[in-house]
C-alpha cells in the first residue's frame, strides 16, 4: 500500500515536471515569436549597428550595402578612376529605396531575389534581378549597365540577397513596391502642385529643386535634387507621374509620411510629381526601344511612341483614365499606372 502511495507520487511528480517543461517550451517559443515581430519592424534603421559594425555580417554584403548607399563615391562620379565610375548622377539608390532598402512602401529589397526572374514590359522579357539592377543603373542613376560578372553587381546582389535571408523573414507582401494611388480624374494643375512642393518640399529639396549635399561630399546628397542635370534621367520610373505620386505619398515629406500614415493625399501627391517631374532632366538614349509590345507601356510615360493617339501632353500630365479605358476597351488590358 505503502509502495502504492509512493509510486502515485512519485507519477505526481513526473507529470508535475512535465508540464512544466511543457509550459516553460510554450513560453519559449511565444517569446521568440514576439521578438521576432518586434525586430520585423524595423523602427530604428541603424546601419552601422546592422551592417558595417556587425561582426556577423559577411565582406561582400558590406561592401553591396556602400555600392548602395554611398553609390557616387563607390561607383560613380566621385569613385577614384574612369574604370569604376558607373553611375553618372551623384544620387544613392538609397535616395530612392530608403533605409537602405528596407522601408516599405519605397520599393523595398526585402524578398526581392525570391522575386526574381520576373516579366518586365519594358525590356519584354523575363529578366534576371541583375537586369532591374541595371534598369535602375541606366535611369535612376543615369549610368550605364554594370557587367554580370563585376564586383559591384555581385556584391549588391550578396546585399539584397542577406536583406531576405538573414533579416528575420517578414511579410514581403507589405514590403513590395509602392501602395497604389486612386488616380485623380483631373490632369495635373502645375500651379497646384508648385504651392504643395513650396509649402512641403523646399526646405529639403530646395526652391530650385538640386538638393543639398552632405559637409563629406562622398557621401553624396542628404536632400536629393528632384530636377536638372544630377536627377534621374527621363526614362526613369519616377519620371512617370503615377510612380511618382505612389512613392512621394508614401515617404515624402520626409520622416513625416509613411506608408501606414502618409501626410499627403493622392490628389496632392499626384499634381507636385506632376510639378517635379515638369522640370528638365538628362535625357535617357534610345528610349523609343522601350517597351517593344508598345501595349504594354504604362500609361504615364512620357515618352513615345505609344499604341495609342492620345497627346505627349496626356501621357506626361494626364488626365489618365481615357488613356486607361481606350487600353481596356480595345485591348482588354487593365493599366493601373
Ligand atoms: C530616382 C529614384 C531611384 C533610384 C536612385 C534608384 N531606384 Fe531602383 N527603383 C526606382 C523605382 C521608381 C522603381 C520601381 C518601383 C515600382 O514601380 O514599384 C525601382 C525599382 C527597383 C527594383 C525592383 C523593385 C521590385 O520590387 O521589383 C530594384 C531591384 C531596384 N530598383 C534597384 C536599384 C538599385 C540597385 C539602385 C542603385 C544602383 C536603384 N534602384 C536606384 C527608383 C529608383
Ligand atoms: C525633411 C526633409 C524632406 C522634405 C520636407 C521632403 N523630402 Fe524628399 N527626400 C528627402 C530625403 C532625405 C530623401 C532621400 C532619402 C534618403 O536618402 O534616405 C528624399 C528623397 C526624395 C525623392 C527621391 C529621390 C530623388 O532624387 O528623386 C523624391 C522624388 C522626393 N524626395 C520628393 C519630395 C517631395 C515631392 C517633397 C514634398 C512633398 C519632399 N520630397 C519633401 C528629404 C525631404
Amino acid at each position: 500500500m505503502e509502495s502504492f502511495q509512493k509510486l502515485i507520487k512519485r507519477l505526481l511528480l513526473l507529470i508535475g515536471i512535465f508540464t512544466m517543461i511543457i509550459i516553460s517550451v510554450i513560453i519559449a517559443l511565444y517569446n521568440y515569436e514576439t521578438k521576432n515581430i518586434e525586430y520585423n519592424i524595423i523602427e530604428q534603421w541603424d546601419p552601422n549597428e546592422m551592417i558595417i559594425d556587425n561582426l556577423n555580417v559577411p565582406l561582400i554584403v558590406k561592401q553591396g550595402y556602400l555600392f548602395v548607399s554611398e553609390s557616387s563615391k563607390h561607383m560613380g562620379p566621385l569613385a577614384k578612376n574612369d574604370s569604376l565610375r558607373f553611375s553618372g548622377n551623384n544620387l544613392s539608390c538609397t535616395n530612392c529605396h530608403l533605409n537602405g532598402g528596407t522601408l516599405s512602401g519605397s520599393a523595398s529589397w526585402i524578398g526581392i531575389i525570391d522575386r526574381f526572374p520576373q516579366f518586365g514590359g519594358r525590356a519584354n522579357k523575363l529578366g534576371t534581378i541583375q537586369d532591374r539592377i541595371n534598369g535602375c543603373m541606366e535611369r535612376s542613376m543615369n549610368g550605364k549597365k554594370l557587367s554580370l560578372k563585376s564586383k559591384q553587381m555581385n556584391a549588391i546582389v550578396a546585399y539584397m540577397d542577406w536583406l531576405g535571408e538573414d533579416l528575420p523573414k517578414l511579410n514581403s507582401k507589405i514590403f513590395k513596391g509602392y501602395p497604389a494611388i486612386t488616380i485623380p480624374k483631373l490632369a495635373v494643375d502645375l500651379e497646384f502642385g508648385k504651392n504643395i512642393y513650396i509649402k512641403e518640399c523646399t526646405t529639403c529639396h530646395g526652391k530650385n529643386g538640386q538638393g543639398i549635399r552632405y559637409l563629406d561630399i562622398d557621401k553624396g546628397y542628404q536632400y536629393p535634387p528632384l530636377w536638372g542635370n544630377d536627377s534621374y534621367n527621363d526614362g526613369a520610373g519616377m519620371n512617370r507621374v503615377i510612380t511618382a505620386a505612389a512613392f512621394i505619398k508614401n515617404n515624402m515629406p520626409f520622416e513625416q509620411a509613411s506608408w501606414e500614415n502618409p501626410k499627403l493625399t493622392d490628389e496632392q501627391s499626384y499634381h507636385v510629381a506632376g510639378y517635379i517631374n515638369s522640370f528638365s532632366r538628362p535625357h535617357k538614349n534610345n528610349s523609343e526601344a522601350d517597351y517593344p509590345d508598345k501595349k504594354l507601356k504604362p500609361v504615364s510615360t512620357p515618352y513615345g511612341p505609344w499604341e495609342d493617339d492620345f497627346s505627349a501632353k496626356q501621357h506626361k500630365f494626364g488626365p489618365f483614365a481615357p488613356i486607361i479605358s481606350f487600353y481596356k476597351k480595345k485591348y482588354n488590358i487593365e493599366k493601373t499606372k
